[in-house]
């Protein structure tokens, strides 16, 4: 039966990441996966994670099982930045769980919508691809609609004219902060035309949280959900902590659901917790425990906003000098990279010029044109944009 099986095609992405490994050119230039990089080109622990884990070894005094809702003083302490300090559960009205990463709340997410009664889901496109992979796997349907426009600006007429279409049983899935890949934000008038057209579609608000912190601060980043929050009667928040607290590895998320009225709440966590359950059982505890700890302590939580705030002025810096390039790669409109947010940006180049940046100049990027802007450096960012103008030309 199993030797039935196709062969699937490996994760474009993360195939990246072998063959730069394997390149023995010494000025490869990683822009693949999206991993935070120092200016040295490295991934390091978080100063305040790496506190917080040198406490955790010495107090945790038991490895008990938690449940499937994992560590709820963790998924507590990340409310006020996701949500807002002055009322982060809105009335009782927003609970959530941990789960496996940001993946693991996004499918989580997904599967909720469909067992609710949700039939499609409203995508921009581009998308990060396993959210269309993650759809189709559950068997929903994914329409698209045209997420960027040619000014480097968000598309908000092609959404709009998507959910005028789209009928019932519709979820729309949006990116909080930091568009992966085009970088590519909602101004704040048009989330709050988004949530004008949520409310009058009533199309279900899935947003996917990824890279909060990474684009303007903590609180900037939360600001279009929030006004998306303030318009729609339920929603589903998908977390990811893999990049603001660098626990890539350690798979940190969590699923916070806003209900219409806080008597809701039970009967859908007791869903959620269900098909958490049934899929993982119960989410890995060590990297979320090390975020209550960070979060639990005044010091660490300073600590952690610190390092937070020079991992953003570093890729601003590099946002900037590429936008300075502008001039000096012919027909590529750099400029607008400035104005855009967190890891990512969509360069207009073609598969074969993708292919050469790699052949010709061991610049590693994913094939549709995406780069991580912070494996770019001090030291090698003047010969990326040689690299980009010598493949332009
Ligand atoms: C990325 O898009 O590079 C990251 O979100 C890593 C991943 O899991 O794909």
């Amino acid at each position: 039966m199993l030797s039935q099986l196709e062969a699937q095609p490996a994760d474009a992405l993360l195939a990246l990441i072998k063959l730069h490994r394997d390149d023995p050119r010494e000025d490869k230039i990683d822009l693949g996966v999206g991993v935070y990089r120092t200016d040295d080109g490295a991934t390091p622990v978080f100063g305040a994670i790496k506190a917080a884990e040198r406490r955790l070894l010495e107090q945790q005094d038991s490895k008990a099982y938690l449940g499937p809702d994992g560590d709820l003083g963790f998924v507590a302490a990340l409310m006020p930045y996701v949500f807002g300090a002055s009322d982060p559960d809105r009335g009782g009205r927003i609970a959530g769980v941990q789960t496996p990463g940001g993946t693991g709340a996004v499918r989580l997410a997904l599967a909720l919508a469909k067992k609710a009664g949700v039939r499609r889901v409203l995508l921009g496109k581009p998308s990060w691809p396993n959210h269309a992979q993650i759809i189709a796997d559950l068997g929903l349907e994914t329409v698209t609609f045209d997420h960027a426009q040619a000014d480097g600006t968000a598309n908000l007429a092609a959404l709009e004219q998507a959910m005028a279409g789209a009928g019932g049983e519709t979820a729309l899935l949006l990116h909080g902060c930091c568009h992966n890949p085009t970088g590519i934000d909602y101004s704040p008038d048009q989330w709050r035309s988004i949530a004008a057209a949520l409310v009058s579609s009533g199309a279900l608000p899935i947003v996917d949280v990824a890279y909060q912190g990474l684009g303007e601060g903590m609180a900037e980043d939360a600001a279009g959900l929030a006004i998306v929050l303030d318009a729609v009667p339920e929603a589903l928040v998908a977390y990811s902590c893999d990049k603001n607290f660098g626990l890539y590895r350690d798979r940190v998320g969590a699923l916070y659901v806003m209900t219409q009225a806080a008597s809701n709440l039970p009967a859908i966590l007791s869903n959620i917790v269900a098909f958490a359950r049934a899929s993982w059982s119960m989410p890995p505890d060590h990297g979320a425990a090390a975020v209550r700890l960070v979060l639990e302590d005044p010091a660490l939580t300073r600590q952690w906003q610190n390092e937070l705030t020079a991992m953003r002025a570093r890729m601003r810096a590099m946002r900037e000098r590429l936008a300075a390039g502008d001039n000096e790669v012919a027909g590529m409109n750099l400029a607008p990279l400035a104005r855009q947010h967190g890891l990512f940006a969509m360069l207009p180049l073609s598969p074969a010029q993708v292919e050469r940046l790699r052949a010709d100049h061991a610049v590693y990027m994913a094939g549709s044109g995406r780069i991580n802007v912070a494996g770019l450096t001090s030291h090698n960012i003047d010969r990326f944009i040689a690299a980009l103008a010598a493949v332009a030309a």
